[in-house]
């Protein structure tokens, strides 16, 4: 895979210099762009800048990309945070005394999980291995997880005096429940794949040496489907959580009409 930014024309686009500083690589192809966390020899650990360079990725992909994939390099798929950072490594962390910062400087860092949810993108995480941490929330923060079958999950933050602050609080309770998503935190449990998938933290589970083929069918699924009709449904289907029967029905003919106007030249009357 190239380590390179394929549309250097952006001047928002992120560098290779940065890429390698955050430790991923980034593919894109047409309409798939490919996210490789890339360091193999600290197991995908995570620092600020690979949070802020994903956070960069997300504001500048080109327009044509719909499908995003998020994948490991080596043996796992993330050992979450780089613990050298809790001793000093590199930024060091915040201690809190100032609020206003902190609360800034983390959200900064969520921006790079943020995006995923955009209705522009359908993303997908390729899990293999450990998923721990940040690295669990970071495959929680896709639409969609297709995990091998030596996939193994943890939220590991609770063990280490943390609480999950890489947005992976919310999906993790709207999929699995609070009582169940309470269990895992606070016992910090590893869940290997075939309960992630009995608790819908996967969609797909297969041998870990068709993970990659796997992914490329379902991608290719998704991309065979109208684009319009991808985003607006995403869109749509975010809603339906929060609505109520009657907002969701109105949320419907919205993006109908929106559809209909598209395909049928409606757009441009009222
Ligand atoms: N941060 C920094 N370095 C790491 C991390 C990490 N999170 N995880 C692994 N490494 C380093 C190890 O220190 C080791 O370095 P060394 O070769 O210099 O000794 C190297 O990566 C290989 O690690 P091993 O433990 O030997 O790899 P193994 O494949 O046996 O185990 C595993 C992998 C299970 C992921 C293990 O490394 C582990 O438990 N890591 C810590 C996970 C963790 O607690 N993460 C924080 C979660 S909380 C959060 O993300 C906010």
């Amino acid at each position: 895979m190239a380590g390179e930014q394929v549309d250097g024309t952006r001047p928002d686009a992120v560098t290779a210099e940065e890429l390698a500083a955050a430790g991923l690589l980034l593919e894109i192809d047409g309409a798939v762009a490919t996210i490789a966390l890339n360091r193999p020899e600290r197991r995908n650990a995570m620092t600020f800048a690979t949070w802020r360079a994903l956070a960069k990725i997300g504001r500048s992909l080109p327009a044509e990309v719909r499908v995003v994939v998020l994948r490991g390099e080596g043996k796992l798929f993330s050992a979450g945070i780089d613990l050298s950072m809790f001793s000093g490594g590199g930024e060091g962390f915040s201690d809190g005394a100032d609020r206003a910062a902190t609360d800034a400087f983390i959200a900064e860092l969520q921006q790079g999980y943020t995006w995923l949810r955009d209705p522009r993108y359908v993303t997908i995480a390729q899990v293999h291995g450990h998923a721990i941490g940040g690295g669990f929330q970071l495959a929680l923060a896709c639409d969609i997880r297709v995990i091998a079958d030596d996939a193994r999950f943890c939220m590991k933050e609770p063990a280490l005096g943390l609480v999950p602050d890489l947005t992976g609080t919310k999906p993790l309770v709207e999929i699995v429940g609070l009582n169940r998503a309470l269990e895992l935190c606070l016992t910090a449990r590893t869940v290997e794949a075939a309960e992630a998938h009995r608790l819908g933290l996967a969609e797909t589970v297969v041998p870990a040496a068709e993970l990659d083929a796997a992914v490329a069918d379902l991608t290719a699924s998704l991309l065979a489907v109208n684009a319009g009709a991808a985003v607006a449904t995403k869109r749509l289907l975010q809603e339906a959580p929060e609505n109520t029967l009657e907002e969701q029905c109105a949320a419907e003919r919205r993006e109908q009409i929106g559809r209909l106007r598209e395909m049928f030249g409606g757009a441009g009357k009222n």
